[in-house]
C-alpha cells in the first residue's frame, strides 16, 4: 500500500510538547520591547483592548494563563496537534475564559491563496510564534511567515523565536548523529536513542585531557551533552526530533521574514536592545556597522548565539524623541523582589547577566530608583523625578531590572479586572500541579505576568493552608511528593534520596515559600490574601466555654 504523506510533515508529533509560559509574549513586554527601540507600540496604554495570535501555541497553557490576564484582550491560538488543542480548550474552559479561541489547522491550509484566516486579517496587534521557525520544514515556515504577515495590523508585533548559528553549531553534530537512528525509534521509545547518542559523541570527542580533533575543536560540547541527560524525553523529541530542525543564522532569518514585509526591529530580550552596553571592541565594531543585519551577525558570531528572540514589525512608525519620552512617561513598575535583596550584597545582586558578559549596576544609581519602586508602583515619569539619570540612562537600568525579574511592569487598574479570574486560574493550576501535572507557574495579575511554581512549592503550599506546623509538615509533604511520583532534586542536580535530607530540603524551600513567594503571590493578587484569623472576642469566648461545674 502506498504511503500517505504524514499530517505533521515531518514535525514530532507521537508525544506532547511541554507547557510554559514565557514573559516575553506578554503585551506589556512586547511594547516596551518597541518603546525601547523608538517604534510605536500596539496600544497606547494598558488596559486597551487588542488582538493576539498564537501561532503554534503547543498546548495552549502561555495562551490560557495571558487570556487570564488580560482580559480586555482578544486571543487565539493555532496548532496542527489535536493533543495541544484539545488540551488548550480544556484548560480554558475549566478557568471559565470567554475572549479565547484555539484553533486546530496547519500553517500550510492558512498560508494557501484561498484560505479565510479565522480571525480579522490584518487585525492581530500581536502575532508570536515561539520556538517553532527553525523545527519545521522550509516550507511550513515560510507559511508560518505569511500567516504572521497576513494577520498583522500595520505596525503590529511579531515576535518570533529561533534557534540560531553559531551557537547550535556543536549540538548539531549531535541532531546529525540523532537523525540517523531517530526514524527507527518506536513512538515512546526515543528516550534511550538520546542517551545512546549522547554517549557515542562524547567517545568522539575523546579523553578531555586528550581530545580528539573534533573535541578539540568544539570543547563546549562535553557540556551541552550533559544537559541531554537531566533534560525530559518529551523536550528532547520536541527539540531534536523534526525532521526540519535547522537553525538559521539571523542573515538568514530577517531574508525570509523581508520576503513577508516584516522587518528586524530589536530584540524581546531587553539587554540585547542597547548597544552601548556592548563591550569593547565589539561595541565600536558594531557602531560602525550601518546595515542592521551585518551587526546582528557581528554580535552574534562574537556572543556565540544559540537563540534568539527577534521583534518583527510590517511597517515601522518611529517616534520623534519628544513622542517617545511621552510614551514612556505613564508605563509603571512593580516590585518583584524585596528592595533589602537587591541592595543587601549589590555586587552580586546588581550583577546582570547578558548574551555578551555580566554588567555591574551601580547601587548609587539603582538604590533611588528601587527606593521609589518599593515604597509604591512607580510611573517612568515620577522615577525621573526621583533619580538623577537621564530618561535614556532610566530605560537602560529598568530594562535591566525588568530582565532579572526584579521588577515588573504595572498594570494599574487593568489589573483589578482580572484579579477573580486569574486566581480562579491558579486555583486550578494548584490543583494540577499538587496532582503531579507538568505545569510550572502561576500567573500574577498586578504585573501582566507569571512567576515559576514547582510541584514541590504547592504541595507545601497546600500544607500551609491546611495550618500544617513542623515536623508534621514536611513529613506530610514528603508522603504527597512520594504518592505523586515526585523524586526531589539537590542544588547538584541530585536526586535527594535520604529521609532526612529530603525533609531539610522542604524545611529549606518551605521557609523561602513562606517568607518571599506566598507573600509576592498574595501581595500581585495570584491568590486571595487570607482574613486574618479573628482573636476570640470575649462575648464568644465565654460563649464557647464549656459550661461551669455547679457550685458546690
Ligand atoms: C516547540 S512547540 C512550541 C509550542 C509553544 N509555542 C510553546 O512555546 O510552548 C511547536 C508547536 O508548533 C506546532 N506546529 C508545528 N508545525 C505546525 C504546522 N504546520 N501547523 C500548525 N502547528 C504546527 C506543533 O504542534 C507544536 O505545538
Amino acid at each position: 500500500m502506498a504511503q500517505q504523506p504524514s499530517w505533521d510533515h515531518g514535525y514530532h508529533s507521537s508525544s506532547s510538547y511541554t507547557s510554559a509560559f514565557y514573559r516575553e509574549l506578554t503585551p506589556s513586554w512586547l511594547d516596551f520591547a518597541a518603546l525601547v527601540k523608538g517604534q510605536l507600540p500596539p496600544r497606547e496604554s494598558e488596559g486597551e483592548p487588542f488582538v493576539f495570535l498564537d501561532l503554534g501555541c503547543g498546548t495552549g497553557f502561555s495562551l490560557v494563563v495571558l487570556a487570564s490576564l488580560y482580559p480586555e484582550g482578544r486571543f487565539y491560538g493555532v496548532d496542527f496537534h489535536p493533543d495541544h488543542v484539545a488540551h488548550g480548550l480544556d484548560l480554558a474552559r475549566r478557568a471559565g475564559l470567554k475572549n479565547i479561541e484555539i484553533l486546530e489547522a496547519d500553517f500550510l491550509e492558512l498560508a494557501a491563496p484561498d484560505a479565510v484566516l479565522p480571525w480579522a486579517a490584518g487585525g492581530c496587534h500581536y502575532v508570536v510564534a515561539h520556538g517553532i521557525a527553525t523545527w519545521v520544514t522550509a516550507p511550513v515556515q515560510a507559511a508560518l511567515l505569511a500567516v504572521a504577515a497576513a494577520s498583522l495590523r500595520p505596525a503590529g508585533l511579531f515576535y518570533c523565536s529561533y534557534n540560531t548559528y553559531p551557537g547550535w553549531l556543536a549540538r548539531s553534530c549531535f541532531q546529525q548523529l540523532l537523525a540517523l537512528d531517530l526514524p527507527a525509534a518506536h513512538p515512546g521509545g526515543s528516550g534511550p536513542r538520546f542517551h545512546d547518542t549522547a554517549r557515542l559523541l562524547h567517545q568522539l570527542l575523546g579523553d578531555e585531557a586528550q581530545p580528539s580533533p573534533f573535541g578539540a575543536s568544539y570543547p563546549s560540547l562535553r557540556r551541552e551533552l550533559q544537559s541531554v541527560e537531566f533534560a525530559p524525553v518529551d523536550y528532547l523529541c520536541g527539540e531534536y526530533a523534526n525532521e526540519g530542525w535547522a537553525p538559521l543564522y539571523v542573515t538568514e532569518m530577517f531574508a525570509r521574514c523581508k520576503a513577508h514585509k516584516l522587518s528586524f526591529l530589536g530584540s524581546a530580550t531587553y539587554s540585547e536592545s542597547f548597544l552601548e552596553l556592548l563591550p569593547p571592541p565589539l561595541r565600536d565594531l558594531v557602531l560602525q556597522e550601518p546595515r542592521i543585519e551585518a551587526r546582528e551577525l557581528l554580535i552574534d558570531l562574537a556572543t556565540n548565539k544559540a537563540f534568539r528572540r527577534d521583534l518583527l514589525t510590517k511597517g515601522q512608525v518611529r517616534l520623534t524623541h519628544q513622542e517617545w519620552l511621552e510614551r514612556l512617561r505613564p508605563v509603571s513598575f512593580q516590585l518583584l523582589q524585596p528592595q533589602e535583596a537587591w541592595l543587601a550584597n549589590p555586587s552580586d545582586t546588581l550583577h546582570f547577566r547578558a548574551c555578551f558578559g555580566e554588567i555591574q549596576g551601580d547601587p548609587q544609581a539603582y538604590g533611588p530608583v528601587l527606593s521609589a519602586i518599593s515604597a509604591a508602583p512607580s510611573s517612568l515619569h515620577s522615577l525621573l523625578s526621583a533619580c538623577q539619570q537621564s530618561p535614556g540612562e532610566l530605560v537602560v537600568m529598568l530594562s535591566l531590572l525588568l530582565e532579572a525579574g526584579g521588577i515588573g511592569f504595572d498594570r494599574g487598574p487593568a489589573a483589578a479586572k482580572a484579579a477573580a479570574q486569574v486566581q480562579r486560574l491558579n486555583q486550578l493550576l494548584l490543583g494540577r500541579i499538587q496532582e503531579g501535572r507538568s505545569y510550572t507557574q502561576l500567573a500574577l495579575p498586578a504585573v501582566g505576568s507569571a512567576i515559576p511554581f514547582s510541584v514541590l512549592e504547592a504541595l507545601i503550599y497546600r500544607a500551609q493552608r491546611e495550618q500544617l506546623e513542623e515536623p508534621m509538615l514536611s513529613s506530610c509533604v514528603l508522603l504527597w511528593l512520594k504518592e505523586t511520583n515526585v523524586q526531589l532534586i539537590g542544588d547538584g542536580h541530585q536526586v535527594i534520596l535520604e529521609a532526612p535530607a529530603q525533609l531539610l530540603k522542604i524545611q529549606e524551600i518551605a521557609a523561602i515559600l513562606k517568607a518571599t513567594k506566598v507573600p509576592l503571590l498574595e501581595r500581585l493578587g495570584g491568590v486571595p490574601t487570607p482574613t486574618p484569623r479573628l482573636k476570640a472576642s470575649r462575648s464568644t469566648r465565654s460563649r464557647n466555654r464549656a459550661p461551669a461545674p455547679p457550685e458546690s
